[in-house]
C-alpha cells in the first residue's frame, strides 16, 4: 500500500521567476565573502533572507549595555549538527529526558485527544523524539505530520526519516514557528484537531513576558479542542545545569562560537574565535542559564555587509542565548493566562523536566 508522502513547502518556491532572480542576487554577495573564512553558505541565501540577518545582527550588536545576537541564528547547517551533538552531550541530560517521557507516555498523549489528529512540530530539528508520538496516533489512523524548521538541513534529515513511518504524510515548512503553524492552521481539514509539539524546552529560549506572548500567538492559531504539548525543563541544582551548558568537551562553546562564524561567512566580517570564549551563566533572580561569547582582548569587529563597525573591551560579551527553567506549579498558571488549560503533566525521575498537555480553551 502506497501511504507515504513527503513534500517540503519553503518561502517562495512555487515562483520560478523569483528563484531565478534570488540566485543571481545571491552569486553577487558571494563575490564579497570573507577570503580568510571563504565556505559557501551551506544553503544558497535568498537576499531578503541575508537582509534581515544583516538588519537583526546590526540591531542586536549595537545594544547597550549589553550586546546581544539573536538565537535563532545559531542554527545553520552546521549549528544544527552541532545541537544534534548537543543532544548526546552525558552532561545535556534534557533532551534524553524529553524523548524517555514522550516513548513512555505518548499513548497517553494520544489517547487524551479526540480523532482525527494532525500534527505540527514548532522546531522539529531531525525529528527523531517525535516518532513515538506518529507512531502511537498512525496505529490509530493516517496520520499528517508538519515540521516547522528554519534550518533546511535539519529539515529534510526529518522528512526523510519521519517520512519512512507507516501511514505517516509528512510536509514540512521551511519557515519561523508563527509563520509555519499559520500555513499549517490555515491547509487543515476543517474536521481535523492539531497537536502542536513545542519539545526540547524551546519555550525556555523566549523571555518569560515574551514566552507568553509566544503562547498566545500560538493559541490564536488554535481551535476548541487542539492542543499543545510543551517540553519545560525544570529548575536543578547550578553545576548540573551549569555543565550542561558548558560541556568539557567543548560541543557546546563550539555551538555559541558558529554564530560568529556564520556571520564571518555569510556577512563577511572578520571575528577571530579564538579571541572569544564561551561562557554560561546561571541567573537565580530569572532563573535561566545565560550563554555568552566573551571577548579575551580589544576587539575591532567589521561586518561590512551590516555596514557595521564596532569595539569590544577585553571581557566585554555578546549574549547569545538563554535557557530559562520552570517549576512544575508554575505551569498551570502559564496554561491559564495564555488560553490554555494543562490537563496532564508527566515529568522524568532521572532529569527534572516536565511534558505539559496543554488543550486549547
Ligand atoms: N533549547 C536549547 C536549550 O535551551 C538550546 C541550547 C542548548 C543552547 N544548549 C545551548 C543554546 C547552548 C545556546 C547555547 O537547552
Amino acid at each position: 500500500m502506497a501511504t507515504r508522502t513527503v513534500q517540503t513547502v519553503r518561502a517562495g518556491e512555487n515562483n520560478a521567476k523569483q528563484r531565478a532572480s534570488t540566485s543571481a542576487r545571491n552569486s553577487a554577495v558571494d563575490t564579497v565573502r570573507n577570503p580568510a573564512t571563504d565556505l559557501a553558505p551551506a544553503t544558497p541565501r535568498p537576499a531578503s533572507y541575508l537582509a534581515e540577518f544583516a538588519a537583526d545582527v546590526r540591531a542586536s550588536l549595537t545594544k547597550q549595555p549589553q550586546r546581544e545576537l539573536p538565537s535563532k541564528y545559531l542554527y545553520d547547517e552546521l549549528g544544527s549538527a552541532l545541537f544534534e551533538a548537543i543532544c548526546v552531550l552525558p552532561e545535556y541530560g534534557l533532551t534524553r529526558a524529553d524523548a524517555r517521557l514522550l516513548q513512555r507516555h505518548a499513548r497517553d498523549i494520544v489517547d487524551a485527544l479526540d480523532s482525527p489528529v494532525q500534527v505540527a512540530e514548532l522546531g522539529s530539528g531531525s525529528g527523531k523524539k517525535t516518532r513515538w508520538i506518529l507512531e502511537a496516533l498512525a496505529r490509530r489512523q493516517r496520520t499528517y505530520y508538519y515540521p516547522i524548521e528554519i534550518s533546511p538541513s535539519a529539515l529534510a534529515a526529518c522528512e526523510k526519516e519521519m517520512g519512512q513511518i507507516e501511514l505517516v504524510s509528512v510536509v514540512g515548512y521551511e519557515k519561523t514557528y508563527l509563520d509555519g503553524l499559520r500555513a499549517v492552521a490555515t491547509r487543515r481539514d476543517t474536521q481535523d484537531n492539531l497537536l502542536v509539539l513545542f519539545l526540547g524546552s524551546s519555550i525556555g529560549n523566549f523571555d518569560r513576558g515574551a514566552g507568553d506572548e509566544f503562547l498566545r500567538e500560538v493559541r490564536k492559531t488554535l481551535r476548541h479542542g487542539d492542543a499543545l504539548l510543551l517540553g519545560t525543563d525544570l529548575v536543578k541544582d547550578a553545576a548540573t545545569q551549569i555543565l550542561a551548558y558548558d560541556d568539557p568537551t567543548g560541543v557546546t562553546a563550539a555551538f555559541d562560537l558558529n554564530m560568529l562564524a556564520r556571520i564571518n561567512r555569510e556577512l563577511g566580517g572578520n571575528f577571530v574565535l579564538s579571541q572569544f570564549r564561551h561562557q554560561a551563566r546561571w541567573n537565580d533572580a530569572e532563573r535561566r542559564i545565560e550563554m555568552h561569547l566573551v571577548a579575551r582582548s580589544l576587539q575591532e569587529i567589521l561586518i561590512p555587509q551590516a555596514n557595521l563597525r564596532i569595539t569590544l573591551e577585553p571581557g566585554e560579551s555578546i549574549w547569545t542565548e538563554s535557557s530559562h527553567k520552570y517549576v512544575t506549579s508554575e505551569i498551570d498558571d502559564m496554561a491559564r493566562r495564555t488560553g490554555f488549560q494543562c490537563i496532564d503533566q508527566w515529568v522524568d525521575a532521572q532529569w527534572p523536566f516536565a511534558q505539559n498537555l496543554f488543550l486549547a480553551e
